[in-house]
Order: C-alpha cells, then sequence, then structure tokens
C-alpha cells in the first residue's frame, strides 16, 4: 500500500465505518502504535522532550509519560496537562520544563512555588524569575540570528522571531543570573519547524558558541523541536541518525571542554504524533462551481487550521464501499464555516489547488491524513461550532480519548444578565 493511499477502509485495524457509527464526526483518531514507533526512531537521545503543544490529549500524554518521554509545557493549562497524565512537576532531569518568552502573572506564582525548571526566552524572565526564586537552575533559550520554518509563520529564529533570547544579549542575561544567584545549567535552541541538516550544522556550531560562553554550568542542551515528517509524496523522512550524529558531535566536544558528561535533550511535538492522527469527515454536500468540484464535508478549519493558516498540504482519503474501483476526479475540499477560506485543500497564498480523490457520494467519509499534530490542538469555537470527539486505538481496540464537545459546553462560561 502507498503511504499516501487513496483509499482508506481502516486506521490501526479498525474498521473507519465503526468508528464513525460509535463516535460520530468529525472525528480526531490517533493511532498509538505510530506514537511508539517515530519515539523509539529517537532511542539514542539522552531525553526525548515531547513538546506537548503539538497534541496535548491527556491520553497521548500519559502514553508518551509510560513510554519514558518527558514534556514540555508552555503555558500553567499544559503543566496541569502534564500533572493530569502522571508527570512530577520537579526532577533531575526536570520531567517538565516550562518554555516561554513571557512569564504570566499566575504562571510565575505558579513556576516558583511548584519548583518547575525553566526554560527563559527573553532577558525580563531571567531578571523575574532570579528575583522570586534566586538559587535556581535554569535554562537559556536562544535565538541563534537565524532560522528555518516550513512557512515564515513557524520560522522561529532570527530578526522577525519573538522567540529566545538574542544571542548578542546573552552575556547580559549571564550577568542578571548570576547576581540573581541563577545559575545556567542548560542551553535551548529551536530554530523553527522543518529544519533541514544543513541549517542543523549551523545551528550545532552556534550551540557549541553559546555554551561555550555559558561556561562548565551547562550540564544540557537541548536541540529544540522541529523534526519534519513527509505530508506529500515525494517527501522523504528525515534522517534520524545524521541528525543525532551531529548533535551528539557538538555535546561531545562540549564535554571535552567542560570535563564533564552533558546531556543532549530533542524536543519534537510533530515527529512523534503527525502521522498517527487522522481527522475523519462525511461529505455533505457535493457541488460544482465552473469548472471546480466540492466536497463539502462537516469539519472546517475550526477543526484544522493548518491548511487556511499555513496553506499546510494534508493527503486525503476517501472511505467509500468499492471507492478502489471508481475514477479519479480532481476535487476541493471545504468545511461548513460561513467563511470563504474554508478550505482544506489550498496554498500559502490562498490558492486553491485541487488533490486527486476517487468519486465520491454525499454520506461518505473524508479522511483527512497525517493531522496528529496541531490538529485538535489548533481547533476553535469560530462559528460556535463545539470540538471534535478524540479517539485512540490501543492495540487494535478504540478508545474515547475526549467526547465531543457540547453546545452547551461550549456556552458555559458565557454570562447573560
Ligand atoms: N520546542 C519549542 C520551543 C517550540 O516552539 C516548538 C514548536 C517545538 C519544540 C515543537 O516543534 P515541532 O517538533 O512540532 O516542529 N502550528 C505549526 C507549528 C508551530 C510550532 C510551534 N513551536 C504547524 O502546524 O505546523
Amino acid at each position: 500500500m502507498s503511504e499516501f493511499p487513496l483509499v482508506r477502509e481502516q486506521i490501526g485495524g479498525v474498521p473507519i465505518r465503526q468508528l464513525v457509527e460509535t463516535y460520530g464526526t468529525p472525528l480526531y483518531v490517533y493511532d498509538l502504535s505510530v506514537i511508539e514507533r517515530q519515539l523509539a526512531q529517537l532511542a539514542a537521545f539522552d531525553i526525548v522532550r515531547y513538546a506537548q503543544k503539538a497534541c496535548s490529549n491527556l491520553t497521548v500524554l500519559r502514553l508518551l509519560r509510560e513510554r519514558g518521554a518527558l514534556t514540555d509545557a508552555v503555558s500553567a493549562g499544559e503543566l496541569r496537562r502534564a500533572e493530569l497524565a502522571g508527570y512530577p512537576l520537579q526532577g533531575d532531569p526536570p520531567p517538565v520544563v516550562f518554555t516561554a518568552d513571557l512569564f504570566e502573572r499566575g504562571t510565575l506564582e505558579l513556576i516558583v512555588e511548584q519548583g518547575v525548571h525553566a526554560n527563559l526566552g527573553s532577558p525580563h524572565m531571567v531578571a523575574q524569575l532570579g528575583e522570586r526564586a534566586p538559587g535556581r537552575e535554569v535554562t537559556l533559550r536562544i535565538n541563534p540570528g537565524f532560522g528555518h520554518g516550513h512557512s515564515r509563520k513557524t520560522n522561529t529564529g532570527g530578526t522577525h522571531s519573538k522567540h529566545g533570547i538574542w544571542h548578542e544579549d546573552l552575556e547580559s542575561c549571564l550577568l542578571t543570573a548570576d547576581r540573581n544567584g541563577l545559575a545556567v545549567s542548560g542551553l535551548h535552541m529551536h530554530i523553527g519547524s522543518g529544519a533541514d541538516l544543513d541549517h542543523l550544522s549551523q545551528v550545532c556550531r552556534a550551540m557549541r558558541d553559546a555554551a561555550m560562553q555559558v561556561g562548565r554550568s551547562v550540564k544540557s542542551i537541548s536541540a529544540g523541536g522541529g523534526l519534519p515528517v513527509p505530508y506529500a509524496e515525494g517527501e522523504s523522512p528525515i534522517d534520524v541518525d545524521g541528525y543525532f550524529e551531529r548533535w551528539d558531535a557538538t555535546r561531545r566536544e562540549l564535554e571535552g571542554e567542560f570535563g564533564h558528561s552533558v546531556r543532549l535533550e530533542i524536543e519534537p511535538g510533530r515527529f512523534l504524533v503527525a502521522e498517527s492522527g487522522f481527522l475523519i469527515c462525511e461529505i455533505r454536500a457535493i457541488k460544482q462551481a465552473g469548472p471546480n468540484v466540492f466536497y463539502l464535508v462537516d469539519a472546517g478549519f475550526t477543526h484544522l487550521a493548518r491548511p487556511i493558516l499555513y496553506g499546510a498540504y494534508h493527503p486525503m482519503s476517501l472511505c467509500a464501499p468499492f471507492a478502489e474501483q471508481r475514477s479519479m476526479q480532481e476535487v476541493l475540499v471545504g468545511g461548513p464555516l460561513c467563511e470563504s477560506g474554508d478550505i482544506f485543500t489550498q496554498d500559502a497564498e490562498g490558492i486553491v489547488r485541487p488533490q486527486t480523490l476517487p468519486k465520491a457520494n454525499v454520506g461518505e467519509l473524508l479522511v483527512i491524513e497525517r493531522t496528529g499534530a496541531y490538529g485538535a490542538t489548533m481547533a476553535s469555537n469560530y462559528n460556535s461550532l463545539p470540538l471534535a470527539a478524540e479517539v485512540v486505538i490501543r492495540n487494535g481496540t478504540p478508545e474515547l480519548a475526549r467526547r465531543r464537545q457540547t453546545i452547551d459546553e461550549m456556552l458555559a462560561g458565557e454570562i447573560v444578565s
């Protein structure tokens, strides 16, 4: 079977029809065996720290904890998720690292009180934590002055990026840390999602330079996230061994300089979960506009925002009787939202880009594939559409991991006086 099938009957051994009969549509389904397979590929790294923003569903997070991954949190909400998934908030190495470019007031308090290790992305964070919690060990996130991303919006290094401490400010941050008795025990660089091996060598050099500047207090370096996955035919999987080798060489060089061991962390989100996830929707209308055929489905950009935000391409397949015997056609796929950008088949400029799919009928199921990363976690309630249900497949058996939001739940916080 092609890696990008146009017809799909099952996910993780469970018939899609059965999933839809039980849970309805739109429905996110995660095949946990795929997550386990991906995690196993990163075994050479000392620590795999899962960037839960990619898919923070508690069942997924718990599985990753059980399989030995630590986690990263970027908000008080993600810290709570980590706790609920069974992570202690303190430990050595830190089970949970809080990474951000600013401290919201309440979150700073939480981090101080709970002793959460923080990865600081701005000089003000260094000063604010130093004032409240002198004596702590911290990690500094550095913006090395360049970046890379699958889209301008996911590039997190360089002068236009709000992320990390600008490399030229490292010295003054070290002074601030010193004055407040903070020990810089870690350095972190995440320059963007989808970085390739050439960029990586550049990042490794920048990491070595920054670590040399900080000196022997550095006990860990983090490669950040950004490991890409193939989303389309012709895109090949990342050379994980090459990725590791470059970082390992950097780590060894620093160990030689410092005379003690340096832990090598990686912080992937997408790599672990993207390929595990499928968004199943029902085709509710089919129509033609001049030469264009539209399949209109019951999921919109409220459920999967990547196409409208980045022009991200997601492969799709049809689940329907005898679908493999049908002729193919070029189609556009759109959702129910009252907004013309609610199209899953578009490029970064918002130009519609048809995809080839088998001819379909209303009532049949369309599967938007490779949606495990930044799918459900970026969902919204625009147009007052409730969030989709989420199901995991564990050892060939489906389990509900989040029930479908009801309209009453969606409205629960609103006050009519
Ligand atoms: N570490 C840090 C500090 C990050 O900011 C991120 C992603 C990661 C790790 C994980 O990156 P990954 O391995 O998943 O590429 N919504 C966008 C991606 C935004 C990524 C934000 N930060 C998308 O749908 O492509």
